[in-house]
């Protein structure tokens, strides 16, 4: 029918930068090769690839580990004044590359770029016995990049000039972690809709939800909120920017000490989130938690659910709905001594949204912990 196919073709046609997923996420770091053991240990992580000395890199190190369709490259230099050791001075250990997967890198660069992005890197063929890979790069916020990886013509392990990294003595179970659901910015000050207006317009996303201070508010703090998705709904990048409350906004502590705008946290989605967090917390993965009055009125909120609360509440995990399903989620502390960068651990039985309902408990349950760090006031 013609006029149901209308608005769906029209949608796919104005959808001018395709994207497949998420490639790799890239952190610089301190120690990559005890981060890579961390997130093996810790995290459920494989041994997957290495690039470094032994490849012929002079001034960096690169681990790559793996759990299902995630991949993080952990980077570390090899030498002082590097611009990565210089990164990870200002910053500390964090997200440096959101890397996307698309079918033609020399032509998602070019259309970024005739629509107002700033180079980072011009298209380059990588090449090795297994293929080639053309990789491309654009500055998002701050000194974060968004590298665009063709691999249609690639059959190697990782991409050229990585080799295969076994660690046959040791690889611990994974926990199952399955793909990256979404990755959030934190922006400065009055900076949201400059950030959601370069996804808009240079990379073709629309603004899927928003919030503003009076949804994401405690009686002391607050932030705004706007997510932004492409075309198929495989990337959802939420841009947060701190609001003026009583006490320091959480995105504001994030400014302060990642020196910057960057990534506050990687979202990853599993099936089985009670048995995910509880192997993550077995293996030393610290979570945020929330009062266990939380729990009492968690039924009338979500009505009812699959799983039972008992678990939930042991755990700390929370639940939330929309109009469309429901979706239970927890948060890591930061993963790095700044309090910066964390994980969400996310299953998603429905609903499409982010957990609005939780964030004032959640909230409250940071602003806890920014009291210890006596960054509160
Ligand atoms: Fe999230």
């Amino acid at each position: 029918m013609e006029t149901s196919t209308l608005p769906k073709a029209q949608g796919e046609a104005k959808d001018f930068m395709p994207i497949n997923g998420t490639d790799y996420v890239e952190l610089y770091v301190g120690n990559s090769k005890q981060a890579a053991h961390f997130y093996k240990t810790a995290f459920g992580f494989q041994s997957h690839a290495y690039a470094g000395l032994e490849t012929g890199l002079k001034d960096r190190e690169s681990y790559v580990v793996i759990q299902d369709k995630i991949r993080l490259i952990l980077t570390s230099p090899l030498k002082s004044g590097t611009e990565i050791g210089k990164h990870i001075d200002k910053h500390g250990d964090g997200v440096k590359v959101v890397a996307l997967w698309v079918d033609d890198a020399t032509y998602a660069y070019e259309t970024a770029i005739a629509k107002g992005a700033r180079s980072y890197m011009e298209p380059k063929v990588e090449e090795d016995n297994d293929g080639k890979v053309v990789r491309s790069g654009i500055y998002t916020y701050g000194e974060t990049v968004h590298i665009f990886v063709e691999r249609k013509d690639y059959n190697g392990t990782f991409l050229p000039g990585y080799k295969k990294w076994e660690t046959p003595d040791y690889n611990p179970e994974p926990v199952g972690l399955k793909y990256v659901d979404h990755m959030v910015g934190n922006v400065g000050w009055n900076k949201m809709n400059h950030w959601v207006a370069f996804y808009e317009n240079v990379m073709g996303f629309k603004n899927i939800l928003s919030f503003d201070d009076n949804d994401i508010s405690t009686e002391y703090t607050a932030l705004m909120s706007k997510v932004m998705s492409n075309g198929n709904g495989r990337i959802k990048f939420p841009i947060n920017e701190p609001a003026e409350g009583k006490k320091k906004s959480q995105v504001e502590e994030y400014l302060d000490f990642y020196e910057g705008e960057g990534v506050q946290h990687v979202a990853v989605a599993t099936d089985d989130i009670i048995k995910t967090v509880r192997q993550l917390r077995s293996r030393g993965v610290e979570f945020l938690r929330v009062p266990a009055t939380y729990y009492d009125a968690v039924t009338d909120r979500v009505g009812k659910i699959d799983e039972d609360i008992a678990p939930l509440k042991e755990l700390g995990i929370l639940v939330d709905r929309d109009d469309e399903g429901y979706l239970l989620q927890i948060f890591t502390r930061p993963v790095e001594p700044r309090p910066t960068m964390f994980f969400e651990i996310i299953q998603r039985k429905g609903a499409q949204s982010f957990g609005k309902g939780n964030f004032k408990a959640l909230f409250e349950a940071i602003e806890r912990e920014q009291e210890l760090r006596g960054t509160l006031h």
